[in-house]
């Protein structure tokens, strides 16, 4: 096993194999509670942006495996003195950590972490960077929508629309690099503030209306609007977002789409009403929303379990 830095960056980087591999492991941890050893591992969970799903489904599977856990408070640690993301991972790894889950604003943070620390035997994880990537998250979508058809091969020709703040989202990237290789046909939605032009270059078909967008989905995945990151105004008014793209049953029936033909996904967290309504998102027949958040407690137990038997 080399003694180098190990890296979980980007879907870009996973291959057939992995994946088969992870979803296995996914499906038995699903199935049995099983007994393990990884009690000398400390794994750190270094979040500089909010979360909710991520951190804790990443935090539940660290306890599962029986490893120690820091859980980082940025607000109450020394960064707030200064320092830098390098010299606390430094600090981190000083005390027996080598595991490194990190979420952070900043698209790519990684590619200086990874050349600071190459020569270490540790794992960084991306688990959000900026608007660049969530590979986790994609992972789970993806296993979310294999359990649904029922295998790998089933997944081919599939239809998936993916709505709204393209511009913004790591979920989107992740998803259209990752979704693609498995044979999904993946389109965009939205209007043209939030699908920028670079998309085009992706291979993917884009939509600025439902009607035309939605009229061969087998799934939708809905976005969140950003509102967070939106410095400029990217929508003049949230209203006219719903009118137009919102994922509700008045817009599905005006633009003569079935909602009994299609699954919906969403990454998490919900605007509620705004680009999905609540009837949509809580009713079992159509929302795949909690699988998508149960099973990522088990792509990540699994993905854990992977990079500490690497390490
Ligand atoms: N989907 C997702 O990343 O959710 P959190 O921000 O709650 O982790």
């Amino acid at each position: 096993m080399s003694k180098n830095i190990k890296k979980f960056i980007s879907v870009k980087d996973l291959d057939f194999n992995f994946i088969e591999k992870i979803f296995y492991l996914a499906s038995n941890f699903k199935k049995e509670s099983l007994n393990f050893n990884f009690e000398k591992e400390i794994i750190s969970l270094l979040f500089y942006e909010n979360s909710t799903r991520t951190k804790k489904s990443f935090q539940i599977a660290a306890e599962n495996l029986k490893c120690k856990i820091i859980d980082f408070e940025i607000k109450t640690s020394s960064i707030q003195k200064g320092e830098n993301l390098k010299d606390t991972i430094q600090t981190l790894l000083n005390l027996g950590s080598r595991i490194f889950v990190i979420r952070h604003s900043i698209s790519q943070i990684y590619k200086s972490l990874i050349k600071e620390f190459e020569e270490e035997n540790i794992y960084i994880i991306n688990a959000g960077d900026g608007s660049n990537e969530h590979p986790s998250q994609a992972l789970l979508d993806l296993f979310t929508l294999y359990e649904d058809v029922g295998g790998f091969k089933e997944l081919k020709n599939k239809n998936l629309v993916i709505i709204g703040d393209c511009l913004h989202s790591r979920v989107a990237r992740s998803n259209i690099y990752l979704l693609k290789k498995f044979g999904i046909n993946v389109s965009l939605v939205g209007p043209r503030a939030l699908i920028p032009s670079c998309f085009e270059e992706l291979d993917v078909k884009i939509f600025h209306n439902l009607k035309e967008g939605l009229s061969k989905a087998d799934f939708i995945m809905v976005l969140r609007l950003q509102k967070e990151r939106q410095e400029h105004s990217f929508l003049n008014n949230i209203n006219e977002y719903i009118k137009n793209f919102g994922i509700n049953e008045e817009n599905l029936k005006a633009n003569e789409i079935n909602i009994k033909n299609i699954k919906i996904l969403h990454p998490g967290p919900v605007n509620r009403d705004v680009e999905l309504s609540s009837e949509y998102m809580d009713n079992k027949n159509i929302s795949l929303i909690n699988q998508q958040a149960k099973n990522g407690l088990f792509i990540r137990m699994a993905l854990l379990y992977d990079f500490l038997n690497q390490l």
